[in-house]
């Protein structure tokens, strides 16, 4: 073999008319274990905002490992961004570990999900419940000015472990911070969660046992019931099996056949302790 040659392609690299090779832009570094990635973005890739991509990083050998990921920017934006979580032993969390500007990184053509706007039922108050990276598809939504023109009243809940994790969500304490720069009428309400440190936020227990008491509600002075509130959840399975629980109880119902839902639930991996799916199933066609 001539030295001079250049290396072959890897051959586990993705190939043919499904994914699309891109570069990644900038790797902002949060956390050790959480990270948020600009990537290019193929001119022809259409999403919804609340969509996935699937996301395809190489390892020094060329090895890509692709895994679904939430987009955290807005279609109108050029680019697209995601937030990752480094996770001990995964294989993409290794790949971003170690991630910098002018890699490849390959995204399939199509996007993915059902925890979007349209699927979601008439109301006045849009309550997001996210913990971790969960937060993603709602800052795309954010970005939106359809979002806040659509509802009165907007709810975010991040719960995550360590106070340091919501800087990632520093656009949505923004909002709330100074209406002004949201782009739109509704009003935003950002309640943060952390915990594992006392004392870090006025907030310090799990979503689903602030949900079922009343202290969401009493922290945004705003009642969750069916007839006003619209719930989106994403993020760790098992939080969201709560919040499907005691949303049920109340009359939440998820998206079916042409009826919209009053609840939406995006998981970020399987819950072993549940039967629940990964994905909202589409609603079928009539
Ligand atoms: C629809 C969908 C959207 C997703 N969007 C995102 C996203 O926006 N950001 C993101 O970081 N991950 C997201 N994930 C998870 C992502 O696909 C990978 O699982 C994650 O990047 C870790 O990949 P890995 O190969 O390193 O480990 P994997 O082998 O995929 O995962 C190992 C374990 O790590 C834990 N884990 C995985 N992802 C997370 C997470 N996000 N937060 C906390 N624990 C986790 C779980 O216990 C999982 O079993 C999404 C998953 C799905 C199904
Ligand atoms: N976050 C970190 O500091 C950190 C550091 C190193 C590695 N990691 C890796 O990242 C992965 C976890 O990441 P993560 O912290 O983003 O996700 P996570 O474990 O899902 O925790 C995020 C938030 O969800 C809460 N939560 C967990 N289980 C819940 C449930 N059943 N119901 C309601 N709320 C629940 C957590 O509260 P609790 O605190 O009460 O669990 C925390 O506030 C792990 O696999 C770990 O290896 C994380």
């Amino acid at each position: 073999m001539d030295p001079a040659a250049p290396p072959s392609r890897p051959v586990s690299e993705p190939v043919g008319s499904k994914t699309t090779k891109q570069t990644v832009i900038a790797v902002r570094r949060w956390t050790a274990s959480l990270c948020s990635l600009r990537v290019t973005r193929d001119p022809a890739f259409r999403f919804t905002a609340g969509h996935y991509a699937r996301l395809g990083l190489a390892d020094a050998g060329g090895t890509v490992v692709t895994r679904p990921m939430s987009i955290a920017s807005a279609p109108f934006q050029p680019h697209l961004d995601f937030l990752c979580t480094l996770v001990e032993g995964g294989e993409l969390s290794s790949r971003l570990a170690t991630c910098a500007p002018g890699d490849a990184a390959w995204i399939d053509r199509a996007s993915y999900g059902f925890l979007t706007l349209p699927g979601v039922a008439p109301g006045p108050d849009l309550w997001m419940l996210a913990t971790g990276t969960g937060i993603a598809p709602f800052l795309a939504m954010l970005e939106e000015p359809a979002t806040w023109s659509r509802f009165e009243r907007i709810v975010v809940v991040l719960s995550v472990r360590h106070a340091d994790e919501l800087a990632s969500a520093d656009a949505v304490a923004a909002f709330e911070r100074d209406p002004s720069t949201a782009p739109g009428p509704a009003r935003l309400a950002f309640l943060p969660v952390v915990t594992r440190e006392p004392g870090a936020t006025r907030l310090a227990r799990r979503i689903p046992e602030m949900l079922e008491d009343g202290t969401l509600a009493d922290a945004a002075n705003l009642p969750i019931d069916v007839a006003r509130s619209r719930v989106l959840t994403c993020g760790n399975p098992a939080m969201a099996r709560e919040v499907r629980r005691i949303l049920s109880a109340r009359g939440f119902a998820t998206a079916r056949r042409a009826t919209p839902g009053t609840m939406l639930f995006e998981n970020y991996w399987h819950d072993r302790g549940a039967v629940v799916a990964v994905q909202e199933a589409p609603p079928p066609t009539a």
